[in-house]
């Protein structure tokens, strides 16, 4: 089986640079203990994710994004949901430097992602975001364990205590040399969310991570989030199921390329939405 190959000291690269703006250090490890039912009430910090005027116009006439402005603070968990072609994936592709708006600006952990060049677009996309998609995009032939390993080599960390701590935390212990076609569906993604969060992001990006889970695996994915959530992780997570666009903070709907409804405005919330 392919083995990952680490970053060595030798290979010049730096050690993570995390927790840009935040107001107190998110804890990704994930913690053992029963699942909270409802997102722990905080205040949250300031702005991590801030998007100005945002507009996404594909090939010259489709206008995905017409006039898209909010704001995520550290902390927070924000839901997006909308129709389907409203703008939502584009939406979060775009927070995640994954795409380019047309027009507006948008600052991650106060980077302006449009004055980034290619080496520091690469190494935001490792360390400042963490992706979860709906279809897992884990690597077939290598294992779980080096699945989220390599997601570590791309930041230059070689940690694999704490890649292998993520994993039983998120009950994946026993599955660390398997394949992932040797998991069920929501196993795999809960590997997708430990390769996410092991290089400590300062936001968690969801493009409806249960979108292919049945209703106890969306469960297990959700208690994952909620957990995370509750040691500091910022979360932005795009779902169609309405049941669960309650369960974070505040909830921002899109409806053709626009926000009609940005939910509570945060910080200062003072209690948690109903959950599923
Ligand atoms: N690469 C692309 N090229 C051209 N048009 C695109 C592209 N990606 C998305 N679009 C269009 O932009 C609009 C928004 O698409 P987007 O994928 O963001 O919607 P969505 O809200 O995520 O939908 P869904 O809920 O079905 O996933 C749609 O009209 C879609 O057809
Ligand atoms: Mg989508």
């Amino acid at each position: 089986m392919a083995r990952v190959r680490l970053a060595k000291k030798e290979d010049g690269l730096q050690p993570p640079q995390i927790l840009e703006a935040r107001e107190r250090p998110p804890d990704h490890s994930v913690p053992d203990g029963p699942s909270m039912s409802r997102p722990i009430p905080r205040r949250v910090g300031r702005p991590v994710v801030v998007v100005s005027g945002c507009q996404k116009v594909y090939e010259g006439k489709t206008a995905a994004l017409r006039e898209v402005s909010m704001t995520v603070h550290a902390g927070e968990w924000v839901t997006i949901v909308g129709p389907s072609g409203s703008g939502k994936t584009t939406l979060l592709n775009i927070i995640g430097s994954l795409d380019q708006p047309s027009a507006g600006q948008v600052r991650v952990g106060g980077k302006d992602l449009a004055r980034l060049d290619a080496a520091d677009l690469a190494d935001f996309r490792s360390r400042t975001v963490g992706f979860v998609f709906q279809r897992y995009y884990l690597i077939p032939y290598l294992s779980v364990e080096e699945n989220v390993l390599l997601a570590q080599h791309f930041a230059g960390v070689d940690d694999p205590q704490a890649a292998r701590t993520i994993l039983r935390k998120l009950g994946l212990g026993h599955r660390l040399g398997h394949l992932p076609h040797q998991l069920s569906g929501g196993e795999q993604q809960r590997v997708c969310i430990a390769r996410a969060v092991v290089n400590r992001p300062s936001v968690l990006l969801c493009d409806e991570p249960t979108g292919n889970l049945d209703g106890e695996s969306s469960r297990k994915v959700f208690d994952a989030f909620r957990r995370l959530h509750a040691r500091g992780t910022t979360i932005i997570l795009v779902t169609h199921q309405e049941g669960y666009a309650a369960a974070g903070d505040r909830s921002i709907r899109l409806v053709d390329g626009r926000i009609t409804d940005d939910g509570r405005s945060a910080p200062g919330r003072d209690g948690p939405a109903s959950t599923p």
